[in-house]
């Protein structure tokens, strides 16, 4: 029996190595750092080993009584038997107990507790533990529309054995409406607002009251939710199962240009009675074409942690609360925010996209928010993805189609265009076939030649994988300098449409290249291009905060600066002929490179290799 499973362990090790190899899942990484904490956790191995003289204690027992949706709670424990590898789960809701839940269909999945804790530490971070068997540990808890308990375990996250239960802690109003995230609708004068709540809509009509000044109206919100069938795979479907609550979209419309609108969520019960958010406020998208200071964020990658030190997370983003709270110092400086894939990394693991929500919520609720989907967020075999790979955890999608409103036709293909002013943005789904003969290839083209460059000059391509150029140690190996793929059928349409920068992420680094057109330089200036450019130019900006990726030694000639470090990209549009671009790191906020583009619409339309229609000499 114990060889037989062993056995099967390694056969499913050797699968998933083969898996990995046949979608190119390039950055498995061995070791801890690109694993998701929770799945540390055997869950399938808890036993139970509960011992009267051990005693955990949270505090306080309410929680948000002045309104609060973040709390900083404290977990006293006395265990006369302390161990090293003690640990302390956060459960929520706070009832964990297996025999609440019905055995899932999967042998690894008969759990003695049905759900995955949402976060945890070593008792050991209280630095006496392991001497006295006393602690004192400090967890910040945010609204997640349940109770909450604190449970120890002895056995490290390997073979753990449940010694003692706390009491329930709460939140005063569990259910209240939350993380309110700006996104841009399907026209310029639309601002969508998207937020979630334990209201359903028998229990409460949700709405959001809006306006410029003085005079405020109302606008209906619409109600999705998740459930659990709806997820593809474990751990999503299993152990990492949370329900993730009402997820609520207004859209607010007839926007005038470029003004600050102030907004408050809110839902009525049926008793007739308010219930409210905080007041928060946006400004409004310029006209399509319309000339005004227009400042763009760009960055991939960025994933969560947990600012209470929880769950060695700071070992999976590590870089993640640094780029948050540099956008955060500069935002009064940020008209709107791309955020291109690999979003929360929850990976399956459900709870993990409310503490995402509440990491950006000062970011979301001020600018819209505007996402891509990446592997994390979408990959799953026989699930439609293009590539076959576990990475989504099992969420297949979902969530990411759901916790985020993006403009498009259908939410499930994960591409849209938007304008920002003097911008106009094609987002692709690298998730998706892109290649030419696609639904998704006539969608870039379409995007791209929608753009009115006289008024808009500044058109951008992005996708979450690297479909241009890239030095990433394994896309070097492979040869390619790209995903597999990648530019083969798109590189004519970004020369022919004569897209100015093209972003990706995925590689957890910052490069620039020239530009370049079928991996040849077209220009050699390398940091003020004016007058026509000839080639588009591709930036990795995958370093928003998950653990880095390596470049290839190396260094191909169409790389012009590259840098193993955490950062983002910001542009900024002057006017119509100026355009500066910036990449700052996250651990400082300052520039690190950058570049300018100075030319007249003329400079545009000047025909270069592969971008002009052919003409004519009839007259
Ligand atoms: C606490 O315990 C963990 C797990 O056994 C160990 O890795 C870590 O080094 C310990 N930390 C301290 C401060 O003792
Ligand atoms: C869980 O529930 C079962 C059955 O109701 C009970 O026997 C068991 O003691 C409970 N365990 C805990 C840890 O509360
Ligand atoms: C309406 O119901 C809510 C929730 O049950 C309660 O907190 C509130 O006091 C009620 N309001 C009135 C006016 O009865
Ligand atoms: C850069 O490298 C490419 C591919 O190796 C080659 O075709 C090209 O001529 C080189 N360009 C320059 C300017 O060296
Ligand atoms: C555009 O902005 C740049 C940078 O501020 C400035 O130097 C230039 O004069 C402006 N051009 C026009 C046409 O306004
Ligand atoms: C985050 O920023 C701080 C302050 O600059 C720096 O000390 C720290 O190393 C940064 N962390 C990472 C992972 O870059
Ligand atoms: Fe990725």
């Amino acid at each position: 029996m114990e060889e037989r499973s062993s056995y099967l362990k390694f056969f499913r090790v050797v699968v998933l190595f083969l898996l990995g190899l046949r979608t190119s899942s390039a950055f498995c990484v061995v070791g801890s750092t690109d694993e998701q904490p929770l799945s540390k956790i055997a869950m399938h191995k808890v036993t139970l080993g509960l011992r009267e003289s051990v005693t955990i204690r949270a505090s306080p027992v309410v929680l948000g009584l002045q309104g609060e949706d973040t709390e900083w709670v404290t977990v006293n424990i006395v265990n006369p038997d302390p161990s090293e590898d003690d640990w302390v789960a956060v459960f929520s809701p706070a009832n964990f107990n297996a025999s609440t839940c019905s055995p899932v269909n999967d042998e690894d999945q008969t759990p003695y507790l049905c759900s995955s804790p949402i976060k945890y530490k070593y008792a050991n971070s209280s630095r006496t533990y392991t001497k006295t068997g006393k602690a004192s540990l400090k967890f910040q808890l945010i609204n997640q529309r349940a109770d909450f308990s604190f449970a120890l375990f002895s056995g490290g996250l390997s073979n753990p054995k449940l010694v003692a239960e706390s009491n329930f802690i709460s939140f005063a109003n569990p259910k209240a409406p939350l993380y309110p995230r700006l996104a841009q609708g399907k026209s310029w004068n639309e601002m969508t607002v998207t937020w979630t709540s334990g209201y359903s809509i028998d229990e409460a009509v949700p709405f959001v009251e809006w306006g410029k000044g003085e005079t405020q109206t109302q606008s209906p919100a619409g109600t999705l939710t998740i459930d659990q069938n709806s997820m593809c795979g474990s751990p999503a479907r299993t152990v990492g199962w949370r329900d993730p609550g009402f997820i609520h979209t207004s859209f607010l419309i007839n926007l005038w240009p470029n003004s600050v609108y102030t907004y408050r969520i809110g839902h009525v019960l049926s008793n007739g009675s308010y219930v409210w958010s905080k007041s928060y406020s946006f400004k409004s998208s310029p006209y399509p074409g319309q000339d005004s200071l227009q400042r763009v964020i760009v960055f991939g990658d960025m994933g969560k942690a947990e600012r209470d030190g929880s769950n060695e997370y700071s070992d999976y983003q590590p870089g993640a609360l640094n780029t948050t709270d540099q956008l955060i110092k500069d935002l009064k400086n940020i008209d709107i925010v791309f955020h291109i894939g690999d979003l929360s990394y929850a990976n399956g693991y459900i709870s993990q996209w409310d503490q995402f929500t509440s990491q950006v919520e000062p970011i979301a609720s001020t600018v819209p928010y505007m996402v891509a989907s990446g592997n994390h967020e979408r990959d799953w075999p026989n699930s439609g993805s293009f590539y076959e790979n576990m990475d989504s955890g099992g969420e297949c999608g979902v969530l990411a189609e759901t916790m985020f409103y993006f403009p498009a036709e259908n939410r499930a293909k994960f591409w849209y265009s938007t304008d920002y002013g003097m911008f106009h943005f094609c987002i692709a789904d690298s998730e998706h076939d892109w290649r030419e003969g696609t639904e998704q290839y006539k969608f870039i083209e379409h995007c791209l030649a929608s753009a009115d460059r006289r008024k808009q000059p500044w058109l951008i391509f992005a996708a979450h994988r690297v479909l241009g150029y890239s030095s990433n140690s394994w896309y070097a190996q492979e040869g390619s300098f790209e995903e597999p793929m990648g530019r083969e059928s798109l590189q004519k349409l970004w020369q022919k449409y004569r897209v100015d920068i093209a972003f990706y992420g995925h590689v957890h680094n910052y490069e620039r290249t020239c530009p370049i057109y079928q991996n040849q330089c077209v220009n050699s200036d390398k940091s003020h291009y004016s007058g026509t450019v000839k080639g588009t130019i591709h930036v990795v900006v995958g370093g928003g905060g998950s653990h880095l990726s390596e470049f290839t030694t190396a260094i191909p000639n169409w790389s012009i600066y590259r840098d193993y470090d955490w950062g983002f990209v910001k542009l900024t549009a002057f006017n119509r002929s100026s355009l500066l671009f910036e990449y700052k790191k996250s651990r400082d906020g300052k520039v690190h490179d950058s570049f300018t583009i100075s030319r007249e619409y003329k400079d545009v339309l000047a025909c270069v290799h592969d971008s002009c229609e052919p003409t004519t000499l009839a007259s």
